[in-house]
């Protein structure tokens, strides 16, 4: 072995390790920045010994940004599901039903149970075969599921390679994939800023993000595994528990709440406790799993169609509370739709306290039947956000009348109009209703847009009240002299401010068109428009029938788009951002215009530059010639790579003989 393969060898099992220490014991040995620095080591290593490669290498965990979809996998073990129950005395009932059949009369004693956490994620099974992860299946239909290994490698957790131990050659391991409570809040925060759809629960998040095509995006999400059911035909032990013992000690992540129990006192013992203490882990759970401990006595217990005899699920009832509705309240967003909402009596819920939750439009109000003054149930089970489930009739208030959504906008007063298909109420003042004027204002300094240090919810309204700022184009108007004495700002957070909005005049043109707020143009359609359409004068000057032609432009945005640049406050405001120097086209540097440099050049730009952004490097190569593709073949010229190029693109790269070029390379090239 060469000393390089040595070493690479070396990276390997170290990164394997603490990758365990910190993901599944939670005890790291080293700091973030030595992983880092042994992870580019390796990294490096590998790039320049593509002989070398292994696809579990730890450096694989980060996913390749190609997309594809999944092959379906039959199980070779059919998935079963488990019988469940909400109720203690059926539990009880099960225990001494399996004691029964297995003829055991010791009275208060019964066989052994392993109490479990029932994990509220998405099933999975892992296949492997002599120590390496050859495969991950979903549960799909229990007889055949999707194949997602290369999502499923991304979850540090699992491991990719296990140490020498005795884990047999070939063993298939089930467990649940989850999204952690911290990992869930994060990603909705994101998506709430992005106005794309929340997701409802950590389930549906996990559930969602392993069938997600990009194992890139994957990896960046956050998800974990726990494990709890071993399969093979060469078993370590005779009992389950002994064998997640094992396999904890292979590396699998095994929940610490397994325990045994030998009596039915033990099972409600257990029942009454996680019931509790649930609440404390940094997973969601739905309920508890009960199994029978010895593999002979599942085995003379057996199966049902559908589920084994010898496990039953105890589900937890979802958390509910019954509280009285103050008022509803009607509530304008930056588009002008209109939110009613539950103003509550103050209320204890699953650990916090609830006063508000939303009823999102009227057919749910209507549905609901719900009357001034009613009590009403708020539940909060898998769902984080509280949520009206139904009403107590019985407390029902007499002469009480029902709630009606309003027909006037609660701020300027304008006659709503219903959204054709939908079941919003919308505001149609959309230049002269403060809450909308004030939400685009919000969402144009927002992280994700102009991203303007020191300007906020709170001063947004402030500015707006103040007269200061009226539309977003006001931003590039204001002086540190207006606002210094502004409650609560003084001249350095005033001065601040004016930096921060100096720095956006260099916010790349496709963050500047999702920053205006046109009807249904989020982030991922603004990034398409700018990248397809190039500069806003185009924008501006095409059809409907133009703008449909750009992938992910439907009829409805494309209309959207047209309207909005033909209402002359608009085009006002676009005329003032261009005169304050806001970028309202892809940046391609003067020095590099129109060529012919390129000409039948095929390239695949990756990575993460420096100079210039990505979208800015593939309207350079079309400007002078040359045509952009996303994957890398035999045809491809070059490799305009950045930093972190995805490791399978550099793989293929050097395997084939595609030259890499970096980004200094290229901008000497079309000089
Ligand atoms: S055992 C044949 N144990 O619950 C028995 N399942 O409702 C296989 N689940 O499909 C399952 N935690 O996705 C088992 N500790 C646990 C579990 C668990 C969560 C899920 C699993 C299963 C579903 C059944």
């Amino acid at each position: 072995m060469s000393q390089e393969s040595e070493r690479i060898a070396w990276l390997r099992d170290e990164l394997n390790r603490h990758n365990h220490a910190y993901y599944v014991n939670n005890t790291p040995e080293i700091s973030d920045r030595e992983y880092d620095m042994m992870m580019k080591e390796l990294e490096a290593l590998e790039a320049s010994h593509p002989e070398l490669a292994d696809p579990l290498s730890p450096t694989r965990r980060v996913g390749s940004d190609l997309t594809r979809g999944f092959a379906q996998v039959k199980h070779i073990r059919p998935m079963l599901s488990l019988g469940n129950t909400y109720s203690v005395p059926e539990v009880d009932d099960w225990v001494a039903r399996c004691n029964d059949m297995l003829g055991n009369s010791g009275g208060l004693v019964s066989v052994p149970i392993v109490g479990e956490m029932k994990f509220d994620g998405t099933s999975i099974s892992l296949t492997y075969e002599n120590g390496r992860l050859v495969r991950a299946v979903t549960r799909g239909d229990g007889e055949k599921g999707d194949d997602v290994t290369d999502n499923v490698k991304t979850i540090r957790s699992i491991p990719l390679v296990l140490s020498p131990g005795d884990w047999p050659a070939e063993f298939e391991i089930r467990g649940e994939i989850v999204l952690p409570w911290k990992a869930f809040d994060r990603l909705n925060e994101e998506r709430a800023f992005n106005e794309e759809p929340l997701f409802a629960n950590p389930r549906n998040a996990a559930a969602g993000t392993l069938k997600t095509l990009n194992p890139a995006v994957v990896a960046k999400r956050g998800l974990d595994a726990y494990f709890y059911y071993l399969l093979s035909d060469s078993l370590p032990s005779d009992n389950h528990y002994d064998n997640m013992l094992k396999a904890r000690q292979w590396g699998f992540k095994v929940s610490e709440a397994m325990t045994l129990l030998d009596s039915e006192q033990a099972v409600n013992d257990f029942i009454n406790r996680w019931d509790k203490e649930r609440r404390e882990l940094p997973v969601a759970t739905d309920g508890l799993v009960f199994k029978v401990n010895s593999l002979r006595q599942q085995l003379n217990l057996g199966f049902t169609t559908k589920s084994p005899r010898w496990a039953i699920a105890y589900k937890f009832a979802a958390e509910r509370a019954l509280t009285r509705l103050e008022y509803v309240s009607f509530e304008v967003g930056r588009m002008g739709v209109v939110t009613p909402v539950a103003n509550l009596d103050p209320v204890l819920l699953s650990g916090t306290v609830v006063k508000r939750a939303s009823l999102h439009n009227e057919d749910i109000v209507k549905s609901l039947d719900i009357h001034e003054h009613d009590m009403l149930y708020v539940e909060k089970g898998g769902e984080i956000i509280p949520k009206i489930t139904g009403v107590d009739l019985d407390a029902r208030q007499p002469g009480a009348e029902p709630v009606r959504f309003i027909k006037e906008c609660p701020d300027c007063g304008s006659k709503l109009v219903r959204i054709a298909g939908e079941a919003a109420w919308q505001c149609p003042n959309k230049y002269g209703c403060r809450p909308q004027l004030i939400g685009r204002l919000e969402h144009f300094v927002g992280r994700h847009m102009m991203d303007i240090e020191g300007v906020g919810e709170e001063n947004c309204m402030q500015l707006y009240d103040a007269g200061l700022v009226r539309n977003i184009a006001d931003f590039y108007s204001l002086k540190a002299g207006d606002l210094e004495n502004l409650p609560g700002m003084g001249p350095r957070t005033a001065q601040k401010i004016i930096d921060g909005i100096e720095a956006s005049k260099n916010v790349p043109f496709e963050r500047v068109l999702y920053a205006l707020s046109i009807p249904s143009v989020g982030e991922t359609v603004s990034r398409k428009v700018a990248r397809a359409v190039k500069s806003l004068d185009r924008l501006m000057s095409m059809s409907a029938e133009e703008l449909v032609a750009i992938d992910d432009v439907g009829p409805k945005i494309a209309e959207g788009i047209v309207e909005f640049f033909s209402i002359e406050f608009n085009r006002n405001i676009i005329d003032r951002l261009r005169e304050a120097g806001v970028r309202t086209e892809i940046e391609v540097p003067v020095d590099t215009s129109a060529s012919d440099k390129l000409a039948g050049k095929v390239i695949v730009v990756s990575g993460v530059f420096s100079q210039h952004s990505r979208e800015e490097y593939k309207a350079m190569i079309e400007m002078n010639g040359g045509k952009n593709t996303g994957s890398i073949s035999k045809k491809t010229s070059f490799v305009l790579a950045g930093e972190n190029m995805g490791p399978s693109k550099l793989e293929k790269a050097k395997s084939i003989g595609v030259p890499i070029i970096g980004e200094d390379e290229f901008l000497d090239m079309i000089r």
